[in-house]
């Protein structure tokens, strides 16, 4: 049954003080999601058993030690770690036991054609199946393609070895990594995706407390509101990423045009800054995963590939800009500020850095980068380039500084040594963190994304 939430969402049905009790969930993955999902409900006073197939990982959250860099998680697991709310585990069978709410959090990577790679969820709903010995409410976090909810539900069907009822549940995750402990206690919107109402009590219940608006669906509409929305974000930003190259040619500047456009509240000012274009772990591959599934139903995907499109071109125009200016990149010193996909992360995944750099070396030119969190990671990738103490060092000799991910600390650089430490005055700033003006007060060359095709234009 499907029920609209309106009602729910103006007045929550059930406050703290009114639930009933805490509950015995488990969290399957500690990506991320997973991770941060346990955390949370942990802390709003649930017993969460959070389980992990690598026995590495699972041994070093129970030492406190946090597997990535999230602000605000260490301090949340810690306490939840003192009073015994959290455990971790490698034990999938006794999570699935103790549990009445059963999350899948596990990875799905893109394969060769884009379709998401379901290998981990299928393990989990088969684990599940072999352990499960009451009703249980099996929920699914895990980004999966539309139609994955029925497919976990037969496989549980098909392999449990005791008679015992369950009920698959679509919970689409939107958090933000950098924000994500906040993302989760403060969400926009809690999507329900379930196959009644009954079944979906049970998650507005455990919601309940965070008192935020919950949409209840069902599970196969849940599945295409996590896709619709990173798909309309994407599309968003590769829209001005295109209004940006306007701007180039006719010499506008893409920061007034987004700011004219976002004061109309229906195109919103979020989401509309130009510049390298989007990375991570979830943009690229939801919307290579929609343009899958839209061939595979004969739908027309011609517009997430353009989204798609535009994003892969931002960092081929950025090096080519860069190699017009200096003629020739080989045999150049480059500077790279930033490698993170995106400021406070130490995440690398689809980072536009590594498209950046990938390109810089193809070229002949060495690079020397720095990033505040971000270098381990990146050395896994590119252990050729040289990796420094400071944006300082990473101007050293250089030919050009390239400005890749906006940490709030370069924006206070002293521009008089980093001038003084290159060969050239030249930057190329990709996120349009510095006042053209100011750059050229400096005497620097400055380049940026969609405020007129070189530094000359005021702003
Ligand atoms: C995203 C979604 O926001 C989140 O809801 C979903 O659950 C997971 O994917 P995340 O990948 O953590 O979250 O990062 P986000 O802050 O959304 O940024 C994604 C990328 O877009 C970054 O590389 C960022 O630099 C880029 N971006 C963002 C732009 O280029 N311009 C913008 O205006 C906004």
């Amino acid at each position: 049954m499907v029920a609209c939430s309106e009602r729910l969402a103006a007045s929550p049905v059930a406050t703290w003080e009114g639930v009933s009790g805490q509950m015995n969930i488990s969290v399957i993955g500690t990506g991320y999601v997973g991770l941060v999902t346990g955390a949370v409900f942990a802390d709003l006073g649930n017993e969460v058993i959070c389980v992990d197939t690598d026995a590495e990982k699972i041994k070093m959250l129970n030492a406190g030690k946090m597997p990535i860099y999230e602000p605000g998680l260490e301090e949340m697991v810690h306490r939840s770690i003192d009073d015994s709310r959290i455990a971790f585990t490698t034990d999938l069978g006794h999570a699935v036991r103790s549990s009445e709410v059963i999350f899948i959090a596990v990875g799905t990577p893109p394969g060769p054609n884009g379709e998401p790679d379901l290998t981990h969820v299928i393990d989990v709903a088969r684990g599940i199946a072999r352990h499960i010995d009451k009703y249980k409410v099996v929920v699914n976090k895990s980004t999966v393609p539309i139609g994955t909810g029925n497919l976990v539900r037969e496989m549980i069907e098909k392999n449990k070895q005791r008679d015992a009822d369950f009920d698959v549940v679509s919970n689409p995750e939107f958090l933000r990594e950098g924000s994500a402990i906040n993302d989760t206690l403060y969400p926009d919107r809690i999507i329900i995706g379930a196959p009644s109402q009954t079944v979906a009590m049970k998650l507005l219940e455990l919601y309940a407390p965070l008192e935020r608006p919950m949409l209840i669906t069902d599970v196969t509409s849940a599945e295409i509101i996590k896709y619709a929305s990173n798909a309309f974000l994407s599309a968003k930003i590769s829209f001005i990423n295109a209004i940006a190259t306007l701007c180039e040619e006719a010499g506008g500047d893409v920061l007034q045009v987004a700011k004219g456009m976002g004061y109309d509240r229906r195109i919103g000012e979020h989401f509309l800054q130009a510049g390298l274009g989007f990375g991570g772990s979830c943009f690229g591959k939801d919307l290579k995963a929609l343009i899958h599934t839209c061939s595979k139903l004969g739908c027309d995907g011609r517009l997430f590939e353009s989204a798609l499109a535009i994003n892969d071109t931002q960092p081929v125009r950025f090096v080519n800009r860069l190699k017009a200016v200096l003629d020739s990149l080989e045999g150049h010193k480059i500077a790279v500020l930033g490698l993170a996909f995106k400021p406070n992360t130490d995440d690398m995944r689809d980072a536009k850095s590594i498209d950046v750099i990938s390109r810089l070396l193809a070229e002949g030119a060495t690079v020397q980068a720095y990033d505040p969190i971000a270098m381990d990671n990146c050395r896994k990738i590119f252990p050729q380039i040289t990796y420094c103490e400071n944006p300082y060092q990473a101007a050293e000799g250089a030919s050009a500084l390239l400005l890749v991910t906006e940490w709030n600390e370069f924006r206070f650089l002293n521009f008089e040594k980093i001038k003084e430490a290159m060969k050239r005055p030249v930057i190329f700033d990709g996120r349009n963190m510095y006042d053209p003006q100011r750059m050229r007060r400096l005497g620097f060359d400055y380049y940026c994304i969609g405020r007129a095709a070189n530094h000359a234009r005021q702003t």
